[in-house]
């Protein structure tokens, strides 16, 4: 492999999936799974099959349909985990096992409640199951940059002789700083020859903000694998957020010796966007690379120079993460011939009923708005998407708004049974009405954490996208909804995120009548 290439670990569908409130389906796992290989990222990490039977059948789903990247499921040490790893990433054309153990005495002694001979029998052990099954295995010594270096470095070096051919050093708390990450990287390549024979790998958290700075670091002391994910999701504060790494080795690589990736960099506005949508994590305007405000000028002198050349205040050009995608314009008069061409070039095959369905929802649209752009077509495919795995759909409203009386909504909810049933409420607001008319028809009393609106464009016609955040018996869930109204597209985005809530709540009941083996 060319040495100065840096593979793309995406753990969007596993660390990112762990953040709260995100509750992906295995449909929405998949449509990000294969945007993700339209990026071209080297590696997906699709999930942590034993944790639950859904995790276990998106990673398998992933495996089967996901052509391109490396897909690698998680496993801890243990021999079921591995197992049921080896069988939701067997079927993929380049599977991968992934084993992670801490080594960290505070790991050690509090959670695993275990000594440092067991853990590197566990690692030993691990390595040498994993490989039973799979050439590809990579290991992570969890919490590493807070453990005693000699001893995390003879865990490596058994990984290594096990045949581990990726091992990864995770900051899992976001604890390192780039100079003491890079001493600590080139004291373990004294310290395990051997890993100059693998690949050494980074998995940053940004506690402190350092992520990408300390991945950056890793890369300049040998890593040729960055573990990172869209938006910099993750658990707390996150992952190393992969766009910026990405636009880091492309603009910067020349000066830390030629690194670069292979990453196809115009998909990354729309892996952005994607992500973003199902999970319901905004992205802030001034987010580096893929916020709002990331290409725009408010200054006149800053105008003023980008307007006689963009170089003046631009290191890099919109158009290289895809932000100038927005080139598709369909009318009311457009067909579905057109439609489809349309799907096609942003990358959906959308064909038969599915294509109905999109043909039906598009020209709904185009009767409200004048035109459809690509930005558009990406809402109403993504939310079409959703329609099909909601337990519960919001089959028609009534809300009547005034100044002069309180707002009182009545709406017809079908349940995952097929069954209609309505339900009425006069709340403070419309939005507030309808979300408790819904409560009131499903008879599920769930309470409302956050509510946001966005524009999906510009413009006073643009397609409204919301986001809805809830809380049912105390467990979070989000749901989105997209249409031109946007007391619609609230009711939507509320349906789905109490179907998401009840879908969370069954499956913990059910786990605790059969615990798992978390
Ligand atoms: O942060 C971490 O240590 C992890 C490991 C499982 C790699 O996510
Ligand atoms: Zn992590």
């Amino acid at each position: 492999m060319d040495p100065n290439r840096v593979l793309i670990f995406d753990t969007t569908l596993r660390d990112g999936e762990q953040s709260p409130g995100i509750s992906l389906n295995t449909a929405e796992k998949l449509e990000i799974a294969h945007q993700l290989a339209r990026l071209g990222v080297d590696v997906i990490e699709a999930g942590f099959p034993i944790t639950s039977p859904g995790d276990f059948e998106a990673v398998q789903a992933i495996s089967r349909e996901v052509e391109g990247p490396i897909i690698a499921g998680l496993a801890r040490t243990h021999v079921a985990d591995i197992d049921a790893a080896w069988e939701a990433v067997k079927e993929a054309e380049r599977p991968r096992i992934h084993t992670f153990i801490s080594t960290s005495d505070i790991h050690i002694e509090h959670q695993l409640q275990t000594t440092r001979e067991d853990v590197k029998g566990q690692a030993r052990a691990a390595v040498a199951h994993a490989k039973q099954y799979c050439t590809d295995v990579e290991f992570s010594p969890m919490d590493a940059t807070r453990a005693d270096l000699d001893f995390t470095a003879e865990g490596c070096a058994i990984a290594v002789e096990e045949g581990a051919t990726t091992i990864n050093i995770p900051d899992t708390v976001g604890y390192t700083m780039p100079a003491e990450y890079t001493a600590y990287l080139e004291r373990l390549y004294a310290l395990v020859p051997g890993l100059r024979d693998v690949v050494l790998s980074v998995h940053c958290h940004d506690d402190l903000g350092m992520a990408v700075a300390n991945s950056l670091a890793g890369v300049m002391a040998g890593a040729r694998q960055v573990e990172c994910a869209v938006n910099g999701i993750g658990e707390r504060a996150g992952n190393a957020s992969l766009e910026e790494i990405v636009m880091l080795l492309r603009t910067r690589g020349d000066a830390i010796g030629g690194v670069h990736t292979e990453l196809n960099s115009r998909e990354l506005a729309r892996s952005s966007r994607l992500v973003s949508r199902l999970t319901g994590y905004v992205v802030q305007p001034n987010k580096a690379i893929v916020g709002r405000n990331a290409f725009a000028h408010e200054s006149g002198i800053h105008q003023d120079g980008v307007l006689k050349e963009r170089e003046t205040y631009e290191i890099m050009d919109a158009t290289t993460v895809g932000l100038d995608s927005n080139a598709i314009v369909l009318g009311k008069h457009s067909g579905r011939h057109a439609l489809r061409q349309a799907l096609e070039d942003l990358g959906f095959t959308v064909s038969g009923q599915a294509l109905n369905q999109a043909f039906a929802r598009f020209k709904e649209i185009a009767d409200r708005k004048k035109q459809v752009t690509a930005m558009d077509l990406e809402a109403i495919v993504t939310d079409e998407l959703r329609e099909e795995i909601a337990g519960y759909t919001l089959e028609w409203f009534d809300v009547e708004a005034s100044s002069r009386r309180p707002p009182h909504a009545t709406v017809g909810v079908r349940s995952p049974e097929g069954t209609e049933m309505t339900g009425s409420f006069t709340g403070d607001g419309p939005v507030d009405a309808i979300f408790h008319a819904i409560n009131s028809a499903t008879g599920i009393e769930a309470k409302l954490r956050e509510f946001r609106v966005d524009a999906v464009t510009a413009g006073q016609d643009a397609l409204g996208e919301t986001s809805v955040v809830l809380e049912l018996d105390g467990r979070s869930a989000s749901g989105q909804g997209v249409s031109t109204d946007i007391i619609e597209a609230a009711g939507r985005a509320y349906v789905r995120a109490l179907s998401n809530a009840v879908r969370r709540r069954d499956v913990a009941e059910r786990e605790a009548l059969e615990p798992s083996a978390l």
